[in-house]
């Protein structure tokens, strides 16, 4: 167990070792046991946590409030629109600034090519650690709680276990990538046999897919990309389909959505579940467009598991803000 993550940042999971994530797993399963206990867990009292959102949410941003209230703390939520980043504040001032406020700051910036890197400029300028609540590469707290759902169901050891990250057709709006990139970041570092399916159209970003090989060759398990739908779902034991842009083939809209109507068999139903392993269970980061992307039989179904795992974001949360800024 590591137990000096004071002041670190978490932009990226592959920023932290593999130990470091166990530990903040052992410490959401320990706050989780406490709140279904009715203990107090006041770890962070009179600690300041800067929510900063470009981008809509409505899990991320309750529980993450949530979260620091249960730890003692206040959660600020700041709307981009609403502050002078509209009229000129830098990444850098927000760092510095916010930064001598608060106890931490946590970002949600998803614009394609702007979200990473803006979250970066911040976290250099801060003296206080910085979140990533999403951007357009990564969305740690999201697959650290499908990590935490996935143990919840299948034991600590995952070896031999055969995870199908699927894009699925959603007509809503082009989605970001960060989920599925940071599954297959992720998942590869605990010996899972990893599949990802999508159409050719919907690829990751190469260095992504090169640092999950290498997490796959020094973890142990197996990575494959396919492009049939159904081949992804076969003999696997964990499903996760979902929707996302074709940001690297087009950043157009309308280009994308034509692309999208290509495959909007791309849903994941009942006869589409059953070509999965009898235990198998379902996923979904959420939202989900229902009846396009999943069918409610699915998605309200007894393999789905996805309100565990949007509760899991909690307890994953607040591991983190107990761990980095005590
Ligand atoms: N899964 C997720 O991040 O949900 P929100 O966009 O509602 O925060």
């Amino acid at each position: 167990m590591q137990t000096d993550l004071r002041g670190r940042d978490l932009i990226s999971t592959q920023d932290w070792s593999k130990e470091e994530i166990e530990t903040l797993l052992d410490v959401a399963w320990d706050l989780k046991r406490r709140r279904a206990l009715g203990e107090p867990h006041v770890l962070l009292r009179d600690k300041v946590l800067a929510l900063l959102f470009f981008f809509t949410s409505t899990r991320t941003r309750i529980s993450f409030e949530a979260g620091m209230a249960q730890l003692g703390g206040h959660a600020q939520f700041i709307d981009s629109t609403t502050t002078q980043i509209s009229h000129g504040d830098t990444a850098k001032e927000i760092g510095e600034i916010v930064g001598r406020y608060t106890d931490g700051i946590a970002i949600r910036q998803c614009d394609w090519g702007i979200g990473n890197a803006y979250i970066n400029a911040v976290a250099e300028a801060s003296r206080v650690p910085v979140l990533n609540m999403q951007c357009e590469v990564y969305h740690p707290f999201q697959i650290l709680a499908d990590l935490m759902t996935i143990q919840e169901k299948f034991g600590r050891d995952l070896r031999g276990k055969t995870i199908n990250i699927s894009w699925a057709y959603a007509s809503s709006y082009q989605k970001p990538i960060s989920v599925p990139q940071s599954l297959v970041l992720l998942m590869s570092r605990f010996g899972m046999n990893v599949r990802l399916t999508r159409p050719p159209e919907y690829q990751l970003m190469p260095d992504i897919i090169e640092q999950a090989k290498e997490n796959t060759a020094k973890h142990g398990g197996s990575f494959e990309i396919l492009d049939d739908f159904e081949a992804g779902f076969t003999g696997a034991d964990i499903l996760y389909p979902k929707s996302w842009g074709s940001w690297l083939t087009t950043e157009d809209d309308e280009e994308s959505a034509e692309i999208g109507a290509k495959y909007q068999d791309w849903i994941t139903d009942d006869r589409r579940m059953a070509l999965a392993n009898d235990d198998a269970i379902y996923m979904h980061c959420l939202p989900a467009d229902r009846n396009i992307e999943v069918t409610d039989s699915v998605i309200d179904g007894p393999q789905s598991v996805v309100y565990d795992e949007a509760e899991n974001r909690l307890h994953v949360q607040k591991a983190a803000m107990a761990l980095t800024m005590r």
